[in-house]
């Protein structure tokens, strides 16, 4: 089988423009060949890979794939800032391109090593193609192919054979469980490596749950979006926005940001504690330099776990606030435990750094108790396969899930989808402001407009057995 080359020059745009260079005769495939909606083969026929570049301005990878009916699929992979230790690898060149941010070792995996093997596979096999790619690495992080090969191939597979079984790609991913439109939780404010000199917490988030529909809790978070601008600017502050579109004015403690929220909720005229919630992503692992040691600079403090658990105490007594992301470094894994014990039956935890969306990870939080929740991002992990199992591990402990975008994004708007179709209730995609994030909005709203009738809002639903 060839392999195929940077300069295959293939046209996606249809079925009459298949690619033909490719080598591959489908009819030689050992894999048995089921037929989609059009009752044609749907195997896969063209890989091609693709240096472009994330909404931080570095070099990501897109995989298009063709399939032999002439569906066609596209990923576009992300990349973080805050990265767990235990992410999938990220493969970078290192070299004098893009300040050795450049990604064409990936696109090479992808046409040298990937598609030799996954060629001729039906694209309906998700898993066998996951587990194909997955094995050939050899690595449980995928150190070898790199994750944005190998998710790139994973989520493009994806989409090609949701389009060819003529279904949306939420429809392809469907778990079996009632759909429900996702809680959007907005980042409003950035801070931490999202936005120099603002916050040492990462994120402040508004959740409005507390509507009947997406569309109407959507616009209460940018009614407050704009309403948090003005209140920035009437205090002389910079309106400057973040990675993901929050604004990241300059505050003396990380305490303001919250204050902030809540103002410019009220100031939007909705209610806190009953329409619109607060939410944050700490990220502490970022100003943890060494296990159990936080250094906060705004006010300017050291802090044990239990000193900083304190800090959460007192803002959980005096704010409406239902999630904290990453409270605790992702080494402290004992302190976890200590956390859930402590405020799990009042709020969401949701960790991130400490599982990365490893099922392995998840499986010993879940046995530890060590949260109540799961950020859940593709990437981290590198196929859609295994982001699935993560998905349904938590779903099946009764914990939340927040699917999740990265501060480096694209115009992808898959995740979408996956919070979508696997019910997942809630779903993180920054400030609502910024194409790329709203790209997922915007996806989210003709979702709910295509489901009609059955397009159901999580809301409140997912935080009720936090109310106690
Ligand atoms: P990252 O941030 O994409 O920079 O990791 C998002 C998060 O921490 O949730
Ligand atoms: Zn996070």
């Amino acid at each position: 089988m060839a392999a195929l080359g940077h300069d295959m020059g293939i046209k996606l745009t249809g079925n009459q423009n298949r690619p033909t260079g490719a080598g591959y005769d489908s009819q030689k495939s050992n894999h048995p060949a089921r037929r989609s909606v059009n009752n044609t083969l749907a195997l896969i026929e063209n890989i091609k890979a693709l240096e472009v570049l994330d909404s931080r301005g570095n070099p990501t990878v897109e995989v298009d794939i063709l399939l032999s009916d002439g569906a066609i699929g596209s990923a576009l992979i992300p990349s973080g800032a805050s990265t767990g230790a235990n992410e999938a690898l990220e493969l970078r060149d290192g070299d004098d391109r893009y300040l050795g941010r450049g990604v064409l070792k990936a696109i090479a995996n992808v046409h040298d090593k990937i598609a030799p093997e996954i060629l001729g596979r039906e694209a309906s096999n998700q898993e066998e193609i996951d587990n194909v790619m997955t094995q050939m690495d050899g690595t449980d992080l995928l150190k070898n192919l790199g994750a944005n090969a190998v998710l790139g191939v994973s989520l493009a597979v994806a989409r090609a054979a949701a389009q060819s079984a003529g279904q949306p790609l939420y429809q392809y991913l469907d778990q079996g469980k009632p759909l429900t439109l996702p809680v959007p939780m907005l980042n409003i404010i950035n801070g931490g490596r999202h936005a120099h000199n603002s916050t040492d917490f990462q994120e402040f988030m508004v959740i409005p749950a507390g509507f009947d529909t997406f569309r109407r809790a959507l616009q209460a978070g940018v009614e407050i979006y704009h309403a948090l601008k003005d209140i920035i600017d009437g205090k002389g502050l910079s309106t400057n926005v973040g990675d993901e579109g929050g604004f990241a004015p300059t505050l003396e403690a990380n305490r303001d940001a919250v204050e902030l929220a809540l103002e410019a909720i009220e100031s939007a005229g909705y209610k806190p504690g009953v329409e619109v919630f607060l939410g944050m992503d700490v990220a502490a692992s970022e100003f943890s330099p060494d296990k159990g040691s936080y250094v906060l600079k705004r006010p300017a403090m050291s802090l044990t776990s239990g000193g900083l658990l304190d800090v959460y105490d007192t803002w959980l007594n005096e704010y409406p606030m239902i999630s904290i992301e990453d409270g605790l470094g992702e080494d402290d894994w004992e302190s976890w435990a200590v956390m859930t014990e402590r405020f799990g039956s009042r709020v969401q935890l949701v960790a991130d750094d400490v599982y990365t969306t490893n099922p392995k990870l998840i499986e010993k939080g879940i046995q530890d108790k060590s949260s109540n929740a799961v950020l859940v991002k593709l990437n981290q992990i590198g196929t859609v396969t295994k982001t699935l199992e993560a998905i349904r591990m938590t779903q099946d402990a009764g914990w939340g899930v927040v699917i999740s975008h990265r501060s480096g994004e694209t115009e992808d708007s898959s995740i979408a989808d996956l919070a979508v179709g696997t019910s997942a209730g809630q779903i993180k995609a920054g400030a609502p402001a910024r194409g790329e994030r709203t790209a997922k909005y915007n996806r989210l709203l003709r979702l709910e407009d295509e489901l009609g009738d059955n397009a159901l809002y999580a809301g409140l639903s997912v935080f009720e057995k936090y109310q106690k």
